[in-house]
């Protein structure tokens, strides 16, 4: 049960996440995204945190997610719109919350075009390359970060 006074976590999945147990399984693995969801509401639950969770292959509706809604702390997977978007960057400089980005795969271990992150350098860390454990160690970081901020 949601407490008023719980801080909130928005989680974000971009584009094509939804297709994950079933997507280049040797990359990402045969997860999917029911069972990254169930485990990352068991650890919000855990450290006491609201949570809801989001996932759109648009690039404006992540804007919105972004822009409308109300949290404390953001998780996102951009997805391959980590690679391109100038809009979702924005939308994270505009809506001025703490930001973990996540990565189930190493980005830095793949094509030279996964190399660069338009959300990198507005994000507060990125953790990539962990698989589901990518998003629970940002849910940890993300309770402690709000536990110890004033
Ligand atoms: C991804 C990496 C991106 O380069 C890719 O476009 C994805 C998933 C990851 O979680 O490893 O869709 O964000």
């Amino acid at each position: 049960m949601a407490k008023k006074s719980q801080k909130k976590l928005l989680v974000i999945h971009g584009p094509n996440l939804h297709m994950l147990g079933k997507r280049e399984t040797s990359i990402y693995g045969k997860m999917t995204l029911a069972t990254i969801n169930a485990a990352l509401k068991k650890s919000a639950a855990q450290y006491k945190l609201n949570i809801s969770i989001e996932q759109s292959n648009t690039e404006g509706k992540i804007v919105e997610f972004i822009t409308n809604s109300q949290y404390d702390f953001l998780i996102i997977n951009p997805a391959a719109y980590t690679h391109t978007s100038v809009a979702i960057r924005d939308a994270i400089l505009a809506a001025n919350k703490p930001v973990i980005e996540v990565h189930i795969s190493n980005i830095y271990k793949r094509e030279e075009f996964r190399k660069k992150s338009l959300v990198s350098d507005v994000a507060l860390g990125v953790i990539t390359g962990l698989g589901m454990q990518s998003y629970l160690l940002a849910v940890e970081a993300a309770a402690i970060f709000l536990k110890t901020q004033k």
